[in-house]
């Protein structure tokens, strides 16, 4: 039983109805929060009814319409721009031609769609319609992609066949069920889609939470999750986020450089800078458009006042040597979703000049969890946190790893659970502690002075440049290669990227030739399973491997 206590720590009613007045409700909701039948979910903002496409678009027309919603840098390096009539023209256009391919409420819609602003149009277009969109890396690997076509089914997948640089595009399956796959890039697209150009379709008004959106991430299972995210907690959260943690002003010009299939992609590259009426970028990655010189010259060209962006990107972007651009525009550089080393703070800092903020937050989160400068975090959004000892639940004493909790709950716009498993969601991420719900994040932490220093993940994942990789998903995508017997994947650093990964393999009887042959066949499996950050940074060749009484491997001492 919770007590009254447990159920509202970290957890500020008032300030999160205040928030949600920034947002337009067609319906008022009745409720800040509420639990989903006493368990660990929660609904935000329950009873109200809202849209995410209309507050993103079209309630911006009256005062807006004229300004850039989308600044498009494509993968050549031309600068393209869209206004948010046009944008709210072609969102409409798209939702048209969804409809009359019978798309509805709840549908699942699969996205793998390159950088360009079609991508954002696409997830508009699914949110007016009431429609869920999975979107993926726009160059995900045949595997991955045919696993979350299986995960979700799709009633429509939208690609692009046109490579626009990137380095593979997937295999695209024609043949499952009930899905239409739709190549954008085809000029029967293109004429359907001019026929809907002037079409206006109502938005649909959806339930707070019912889901606007599926994300896929990796877990210590090798099977990845499809986190399931709401409509109105996440809007609000947004916006929220955008007021009180970034303090964002009127003008900014926002770019986030991760991919639309990534989380910060999803929150920070179109939602939030959407929904609070500013600009946003959409960078194609190509070498034209790189971490680095490239960057810093957009940043002077585009006028950009905020980046987000991991700190991978940043250790990429020094080793050529300060910005010889002018970045005076820019206001903060916010860093997400890797460990920040000192000397990558200090250089942008001391070398770029500019202020650096580090955010701390999952795909689970949906938006920051901690904030602060370089690794001494903090919880933001009065939520209340801890580190603990995993094993028995206690706190860990100051200064002593353990693992960070956050109690009672995540906050707005975090995941309502996992597609169509609430049993691994609860069992996975929650655990009771002292009467009360606290989620697991799987992060080993130190609490020293009242402040948190993230150390990494403690379950199986590796980080590779802000990518989540599990150790399972680079065995299982191994198996059964010939002449090998065992692997065993771990994490190894890596200057720039953080983490990459090391294998150890157990092989049969081999000569130096065919152990060379077998790493070649290793590299070509994982680059087409994972996808290239999965390529191993070593691969150490074993008689055998430690493993416990009961088989299983011993990951820690192969660290060592
Ligand atoms: O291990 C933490 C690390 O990235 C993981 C979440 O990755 P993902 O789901 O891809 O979401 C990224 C959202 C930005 C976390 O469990 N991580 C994220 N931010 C930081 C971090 N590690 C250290 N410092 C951070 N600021």
């Amino acid at each position: 039983m919770l007590t009254a206590d447990a159920e509202s720590e970290g957890l500020d009613r008032d300030f999160w109805q205040q928030e949600a007045q920034q947002l337009h409700w067609q319906h008022p909701f009745e409720q800040v929060v509420e639990f989903v039948e006493s368990g660990p979910r929660r609904r935000w903002f329950s009873e109200g009814k809202t849209n995410l496409c209309f507050n993103a678009l079209d309630r911006h027309l009256a005062l807006r319409a004229d300004r850039c919603a989308i600044i498009h840098r494509d993968f050549c390096g031309e600068t393209h721009q869209l206004s948010y009539r046009e944008l709210w023209q072609q969102v409409n256009a798209l939702s048209s031609l969804m409809t009359e391919w019978g798309i509805r409420q709840g549908d699942r819609v699969l996205i793998a769609l390159p950088m360009t602003p079609l991508a954002a149009v696409a997830m508009l277009a699914c949110a007016r319609l009431g429609a869920i969109h999975v979107v993926v890396y726009s160059s995900i690997t045949s595997e991955a992609l045919a696993q979350r076509i299986q995960a979700c089914t799709p009633a429509l997948f939208l690609h692009h066949s046109d490579s626009r640089g990137r380095e593979s595009l997937p295999t695209i399956p024609s043949t499952a069920e009930n899905m239409r796959v739709v190549d954008t890039a085809s000029a029967a697209y293109v004429q359907q889609l001019a026929l809907h150009m002037d079409r206006h379709v109502p938005c649909v008004w959806l339930s707070s939470s019912e889901p606007s959106h599926i994300l896929f991430t990796s877990g210590t299972s090798g099977v990845p999750k499809g986190i399931v995210r709401d409509t109105g907690g996440y809007a609000v959260a947004l916006l929220a986020s955008l007021r009180h943690l970034f303090h964002l002003a009127d003008d900014e010009v926002f770019f986030t450089s991760a991919d639309v299939g990534w989380v910060t992609g999803h929150s920070y590259g179109i939602y939030a800078p959407l929904l609070a009426g500013l600009t946003t970028v959409m960078c194609e990655s190509s070498a034209v458009n790189a971490p680095g010189q490239n960057w810093w010259h957009m940043v002077a060209e585009l006028g950009i006042t905020r980046m987000l962006t991991i700190a991978g990107a940043i250790r990429l972007a020094r080793r050529q040597g300060p910005p010889r651009a002018s970045l005076t525009s820019l206001r903060t550089l916010y860093l997400a979703g890797e460990p920040l080393d000192e000397s990558t703070e200090t250089w942008v800092r001391d070398v770029m000049a500019v202020s650096c903020e580090n955010h701390y937050w999952q795909t689970e989160s949906g938006w920051p969890l901690l904030a602060g400068q370089g690794t001494k975090l903090s919880a933001v959004f009065s939520r209340s946190v801890e580190v603990i000892n995993p094993l028995n639940g206690e706190a860990s004493p100051e200064g002593e790893t353990g693992m960070l909790i956050i109690k009672n709950t995540l906050g707005p716009g975090a995941m309502l659970t996992l597609w169509q498993d609430d049993t691994q969601h609860d069992q996975r991420y929650w655990l009771q502690h002292r009467g009360q719900w606290c989620y697991a994040t799987h992060d080993c932490a130190i609490k020293q002075d009242s402040v948190i220093v993230i150390q990494g993940r403690m379950d199986d994942v590796i980080n590779i440049g802000g990518k989540r990789l599990a150790t399972a998903e680079v065995e299982n995508a191994l198996s059964g290669l010939p002449g090998m017997v065992e692997v065993v994947a771990n994490r190894t650093p890596h200057p720039l990227l953080g983490e990459m990964v090391a294998l150890f393999v157990v092989t049969e009887a081999l000569t130096s030739t065919q152990q060379a042959l077998l790493k070649q066949e290793i590299r070509k499996r994982l680059v087409e399973r994972c996808g290239r950050h999965a390529l191993p940074r070593r691969i150490h060749f074993r008689y055998q491997l430690p493993k416990t009484f009961s088989g299983k491997f011993l990951r820690r001492m192969l660290l060592d």
